[in-house]
């Protein structure tokens, strides 16, 4: 953290509740986290889903404690995700509402969430994957009700209620020039052109096949092109896996050099801020996502012990 700071890097983790709820004895995640990074993403609390169990109650116990543990503890706060196609709540059928009252839905919940936490979420991730993998746009029930426009009013309502926060468009698979990040470029362009108010984009940067991704090259190259824009880049998700078929044989010494070249990559090209999805390994969503690839992808391994990883990113600061 002290590094970081010494750097103006912005080295952040994201945590759920699991910290808080299923292990309320157990204080390490939350040490760890305020120990070693200066910065904090909300997990899964603020996703539509979780935070919204019924459809007129908002649980906000879990954003908030993971907030309050950010602003307590001087982490930059980074709220994810106002609007995403993805872990919506089981009630929540779009097919039910006119094209009209999703649009008021969608400002509702805008100004509900980004409201609350203004002056306290730092950086939102205002819209969350709105491109799908061939560059185009993906159907989802906000774009069938409203087209792009509701991107440009998502970010136009986050601004309303949440004016000093950072508002960032955030996405896989774009971490270098391909045809999805080609589409991502292309909106975002779209965007400022209609004087959407946009800071950044956010890379989520998870190498599933880490020998096989993105190389520091291609994300140079990537990032310089939104800089270009007059965008802030951030890397905002990231994880470091291997194929299961494949595993490098001293696959930490791997993916303590990737690390380490991604983020010289991004310092060297004007990105400032670097997130990791979650702690410790233990806390790993891949460890249900996908069978097929290595599960221990953080920096610190499941007893809170800092892994190569973590020394490599040491060293270069
Ligand atoms: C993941 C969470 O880590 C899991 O716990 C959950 O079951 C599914 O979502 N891109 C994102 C994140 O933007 O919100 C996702 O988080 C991982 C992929």
């Amino acid at each position: 953290r002290e590094l970081a700071d010494k750097n103006d890097l912005t080295l952040g983790a994201s945590i759920t509740a699991d910290a808080f709820r299923t292990y309320p004895d157990d204080p390490a995640v939350a040490q760890t986290l305020t120990r070693e990074f200066n910065a904090v993403t909300t997990g899964n609390a603020l996703k539509m889903g979780p935070l919204r169990p019924e459809r007129y109650t908002y649980n906000f116990e879990d954003a908030d404690a993971i907030v309050n543990l950010g602003v307590k503890n001087d982490l930059l706060v980074r709220g994810h995700a106002l609007v995403w196609h993805n872990q919506t709540p089981g009630w929540f059928y779009p097919w039910e509402y006119t094209d009209d009252q999703l649009r008021e839905f969608l400002r509702d919940h805008i100004h509900t969430v980004a409201g609350r936490y203004r002056g306290k979420v730092d950086v939102w991730d205002v819209v969350n994957e709105a491109v799908a993998d061939d560059g185009t746009m993906r159907e989802t029930a906000w774009y069938d009700a409203m087209g792009e426009e509701y991107i440009d009013l998502a970010f136009q309502w986050a601004n309303e209620v949440a004016p000093e926060a950072d508002l960032f468009y955030n996405d896989y698979g774009i971490d270098e020039i391909n045809e999805k990040a080609d589409g991502v470029y292309a909106l975002l362009e779209r965007l400022l052109d209609r004087g959407v108010p946009i800071d950044g984009v956010g890379l989520q940067m998870h190498a599933f096949r880490a020998q096989e991704y993105v190389t520091p090259e291609a994300l140079g190259e990537n990032i310089r092109r939104f800089k270009d824009l007059g965008l802030d880049v951030h890397v905002t998700e990231m994880d470091v896996a291997y194929d299961r078929e494949n595993v490098p044989e001293d696959h930490l010494e791997h993916q303590a050099q990737y690390y380490r070249d991604i983020l010289e990559a991004c310092l060297d090209n004007g990105c400032d801020t670097l997130v990791t999805w979650g702690v410790h390994d233990t806390a790993s969503w891949l460890r249900n996502y996908d069978q097929t690839i290595t599960d221990d992808p953080l920096l610190f391994d499941e007893d809170f012990d800092p892994k190569p990883a973590y020394f490599a990113i040491k060293d270069l600061l």
